[in-house]
């Protein structure tokens, strides 16, 4: 019978999980993986090669699915959403640091990112550690920001140019999380602000809050924070999206990529 093998990706986020194929994995081994990515924030799985269907099937290992209500959807599946970039495209889904449905009630827990069609070189995705840039900031720091809340809002999908759908039934009003928020799961304490959804801190003005904001943004995504994941086709990686933000690199212009990409109902926070 085969496990895991489990191996650490950078110092403060992302495991690389092979050895197991998600379409015969027992239970245990699903449960492996789920710890896997509470613990690391990030996990890749090489080789598995899903199909939508299966892809569907792994997410609901998680949870019920949280259909994003801007992504066009794979055609046949409503509930797996595209992430495309065509070849004429420089800009791409994703390409600033974030954190997917900040901007809902009660936001996606995680993500899970199927590889469909690479381009040749690029196309790399970044991942940094909410919990540990929380832990490096100074007390002072960490004290004054654990007494905020900022709002969230899904306003920046108006001014997309990357092939979103721009539903006007699709917007909601914004909504306020705690700046630092406990881990649902693990009770760590995370940085829970992200520069395309949260607008401004509650009770303070949008310019007011953009100087502190622009610091923890700079501050959460230094790079000893990150890791950076190198598609490989077949390859899976799912996210927690309260343990860590992403950025998706825009630099294989001329060239397709296609991603498919499922989130999973998460509970506020
Ligand atoms: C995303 O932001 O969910 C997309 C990430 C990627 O395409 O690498």
């Amino acid at each position: 019978m085969s496990e895991w093998v489990t191996e650490k990706m950078a110092g403060h986020c992302g495991a690389r999980l092979s050895g197991v194929s998600l379409l015969t994995a027992t239970h245990s081994d699903l449960e492996q993986m789920r710890s896997a990515l509470f613990e690391h924030g990030v996990i890749v799985m090489p080789d598995q090669n899903l199909t939508p269907a299966d892809h569907i099937k792994l997410a609901e290992f998680f949870g019920n699915i949280d259909v994003n209500r801007f992504f066009t959807p794979v055609s046949n599946y409503p509930v797996i959403a595209e992430v495309r970039t065509s070849a004429d495209q420089s800009a791409v889904i994703g390409g600033t640091w974030h954190t997917d449905h900040s901007y809902d009630e009660a936001p996606a827990m995680c993500s899970i990112l199927s590889a469909r069609q690479l381009p040749p070189y690029g196309g790399d995705t970044h991942f940094a550690s909410m919990a540990t840039a929380y832990r490096a900031m100074s007390p002072g720091l960490q004290k004054i920001l654990s007494n905020l809340r900022a709002w969230h809002s899904d306003g920046s999908f108006l001014d997309s140019n990357v092939g979103l759908q721009k539903n006007p039934d699709a917007f909601r009003d914004p909504v306020l999380h705690p700046v630092i928020i406990k881990h649902p799961v693990t009770g760590s304490p995370c940085v829970y602000v992200n520069g395309d959804f949260t607008t401004h801190f509650e009770n303070w003005s949008i310019e007011e809050s953009a100087a502190l904001l622009e610091y923890i943004y700079r501050f959460t995504t230094q790079p000893i924070f990150t890791v950076r994941v190198v598609w490989e086709p077949g390859m899976v990686a799912i996210w927690d999206n309260r343990l860590v933000q992403h950025y998706a690199t825009a630099d294989y212009s001329g060239h397709p990529r296609l991603m498919h990409r499922i989130t999973v109902e998460g509970v506020p926070l």
